[in-house]
């Protein structure tokens, strides 16, 4: 294994470092895709389906189309040609829902676009979509919440390829299980749940010839060129998309959604840019969502408490029109150590909106069922949760049969106990009390998929001592932007605030989409060797340029350090700055390119790379009033070198409070009679807010992992968010004696 790139004393690669962009976005200069404005821009309003099942039948736009203002009135048969996209390789335009809007009359979830209104303000669009009479023959829904599987095939091709419904499996699970001294088998149910992203969804978009430009906040531009291009049957040079700012996302903003293509569709029709923002309900109807999941946990162990078979059969939720697995499984072949072990899964069909990734997608929703499956174990074996992971901790993954690039788990869970004083614990129900309060305390382990996308970028330095990385990636909220200058900063010797940021723009290098906790992780291995690249392009133009004092030298003899060009074998004092380099050359910039490869899905790894870490939760409790709270949670998480720890603990701390909503909280609840999300606004669908919050202390072990990238930097996105559900049932538990094994955990279920 390689060892980690050295840091210069200077550079701003783990110090905390405020975000290069935060001023902008406090002084409210920072313009997200819906705050441009554009010369004759249009608004268009879509008409949602209030059935979810059956067909249209009739469409009366006469009373719309003579209202002021009106510029269109889009549907089925006026829309103009729109495609399909198709899967390409290497997680190329990904799509979840690739029905083209509109491409037939039957409609498959309330809320799906049947018609479009186009007019000369918001108001007017939004008045005249209202007047839209649609007519339907109606068919009962199946929104369902208890989930069968009802799809047979073994392969199954899904928005990310084909999956196995069979994911995992070793030994034999099921005499294991039959044999075992001590079984656990229960079923744990995840609700679906919405992303809720505070900046709404919208695309604006604009044609200029067979040119296309949309300004859409997006999580991966360059997957919405992709198949933007595929859909109006375009050259992908033809289509330009701009991201500069997201209000971030959590996977709801990875993957094209309907209002997309139809925004793009309206502006070809009228000749000119037309703004299409979602409402909050549309968010919930026709933007993705987590899909709902039903877990079946069998666990087999020895007396002493060591695992000897585990089965995880999972059953999701899916629409109509689309498979989009939600990966359950995605961590239970290799966070413990057992012989005999079985993954696999079904699917129910729906009639809800295609679900999508959510933050750690698969993997939260599957290590809430697996984890609490641990934490019921150790309950039933009267052994302590920690000391039960600790039996099972595998020396390698034994799914892939491959090593762990790094994973110190344990060491997690050392550090976690110690800060949180876990060893304090008395584990009876209801022993612990302070200040009157009912204490509950519990924990979980997490982890989350590291590697990389691909991903281009450039740097370039410039003669007046500032440099520019440009990478055609997108800040979501998480700190992309100040990453990137770190970045540049710390190989050119340039300050933080002397770095321009180039992001957000399908004009740059291609650079990599924001999901996964991947970003960062791919950007780095590109951004450092276009700097490479950059200062040997330098160095040949310091001994090209005459009277340079590096004249006649070669390139090797010359070395670049902190911003400044010398001679190796003289040592860096008598440096001299770039600029001066450059100016004496009479060039204005010198510019490097760099890339780095993908390092996810590869069947040909070495490694098995994944983050870890943990969660250690108190909740209080009161009988008398039935009032529960989250008191503290102590999380740690191993996930390499932490390029920029003040982002890093904000992520962290975010993943934890999505966590908490999601233990608390968070449900979308769908109408049996229409299949209408019930509570599609945020006041009916709660997520925790900061009153909810307890103290979150987050901390970071210090191991890079070299082989993800030079800096052993992996993300830190996701896996704030895993396992910790898991961690406040268990919590709730020991504080109540009430076992949830359905999220949210309602008050009534601690009234029983
Ligand atoms: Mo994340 S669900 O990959 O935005």
């Amino acid at each position: 294994m390689p060892t980690a790139a050295r840091i210069p004393a200077t550079s701003p690669i783990g110090r905390d470092t405020p975000r290069v962009d935060g001023k902008l976005k406090v002084s409210g200069k920072a313009q997200y895709c819906s705050d441009f404005h554009f010369p004759g821009l249009l608004y268009a309003v879509p008409v949602e389906a209030t059935i979810a099942a059956g067909r249209v039948v009739g469409l009366d736009t006469a009373a719309a189309e003579k209202m002021p203002g009106v510029r269109a009135i889009l549907h089925r048969a006026n829309i103009g040609k729109i495609s399909r996209s198709v899967l390409g390789p290497g997680f190329a335009r990904i799509c979840v829902e690739r029905r083209p809007p509109f491409e037939d009359d039957v409609v498959r979830y309330y809320g799906q676009y049947v018609a479009l209104a186009v007019a000369d303000t918001f108001e007017s669009a939004k008045a005249a979509a209202d007047a839209i009479r649609v007519t339907y023959a109606r068919e009962k829904p199946n929104v369902d919440a208890d989930l069968k599987a009802d799809d047979d095939p073994d392969v199954v091709e899904t928005s990310y390829g084909p999956e196995h419904r069979m994911q995992s499996e070793r030994g034999d699970p099921d005499a294991a299980f039959a044999n075992a001294a001590v079984k656990l088998d229960q079923t744990y149910v995840t609700p679906s749940q919405t992303h809720n992203p505070i900046e709404l969804q919208g695309t604006t978009a604009m044609w200029d010839g067979p040119m296309l430009t949309i300004y859409e906040e997006s999580q991966g531009i360059f997957n919405m060129r992709g198949v933007l291009a595929q859909m109006f049957g375009l050259p992908e040079e033809n289509v330009r998309v701009v991201t500069r700012f997201v209000g971030s996302g959590f996977g709801s903003k990875l993957w094209p959604w309907a209002h997309c293509p139809l925004a793009v569709a309206a502006a070809r029709q009228v000749g000119k840019p037309v703004k299409l923002v979602l409402s909050r309900k549309m968010t919930f109807q026709s933007a993705g969502h987590r899909a709902r999941t039903q877990q079946r946990v069998r666990l087999g162990a020895a007396k002493d408490g060591k695992l000897v078979s585990l089965q995880h059969d999972y059953v999701y939720e899916r629409s109509m029109l689309e498979v989009y697995h939600e990966n359950c499984g995605e961590a239970t072949a290799f966070q413990y150590s057992v012989p005999n072990l079985r993954v696999r899964f079904g699917r129910a069909r729906r009639n809800i909106g295609t679900p999508s990734d959510m933050r750690g997608p698969g993997a939260v929703p599957g290590l809430y069922a697996t984890e609490s499956a641990m934490n019921e174990l150790a309950d039933q074996l009267g052994i302590d949760p920690v000391a039960l992971r600790r039996m099972n901790e595998p020396k390698i993954d034994e799914g892939l049969k491959l090593p762990f690039s790094s994973r110190h788990l344990l060491e997690c869970f050392d550090l976690g106990a110690e800060k949180f004083g876990w060893s304090k614990r008395s584990p009876g129900v209801g022993s612990m009390k302070r200040d009157g309060l009912t204490l509950g305390w519990g924990m979980a382990g997490c982890s989350w998929i590291a590697g990389r996308f691909p991903a281009s970028a450039s740097v370039q330095l410039r003669d007046d001592g500032t440099t520019r990385v440009a990478c055609g990636t997108q800040d979501i909220g998480t700190g992309t932007d100040t990453i990137l200058a770190q970045l540049g900063a710390a190989k050119t010797g340039v300050p933080l605030e002397k770095v321009e940021v180039a992001l957000g723009d399908t004009s740059l290098p291609e650079g990599p989409t924001s999901g996964g906790s991947l970003a960062t992780a791919s950007i780095v291995p590109a951004v450092f060797a276009a700097a490479d690249n950059a200062i040997a392009a330098l160095l040949q133009v310091a001994t090209r340029t005459s009277g340079s004092p590096f004249e006649k030298r070669n390139a090797d003899e010359l070395a670049f350090e902190d911003g400044r060009v010398f001679v190796k074998a003289s040592g860096s004092a008598g440096g001299v700055p770039f600029a001066d380099v450059l100016r004496r050359a009479n060039l204005h910039v010198v510019t490097g390119s760099g890339k780095s490869e993908a390092m996810f899905g590869d069947p040909s790894a070495k490694f098995s790379t994944h983050a870890f870490g943990c969660h250690f939760v108190e909740v209080t409790w009161q009988p008398e009033i039935a009032r529960l709270r989250v008191g503290r949670v102590v999380t740690v998480i191993d996930a390499g070198r932490i390029i920029n720890p003040l982002a890093g603990r904000n992520q962290i701390e975010g993943g934890v409070i999505f966590g908490i909503g999601m233990a608390l909280f968070e449900h979308t609840t769908y109408d049996p009679q229409n299949g209408a999300p019930i509570n599609a606004s945020l006041a009916d669908y709660i997520v925790a807010v900061n009153a909810d919050m307890p103290p979150i202390e987050v901390h970071f072990l210090d191991y890079p992992d070299t082989v993800i990238n030079e800096l052993g930097a992996k993300g830190v996105g996701e896996i704030g968010a895993a396992g910790v559900a898991a961690a406040v049932t268990a919590a709730v538990h020991h504080a109540t004696g009430v076992r949830v094994r359905e999220l949210p955990v309602k008050i009534e279920n601690l009234l029983a």
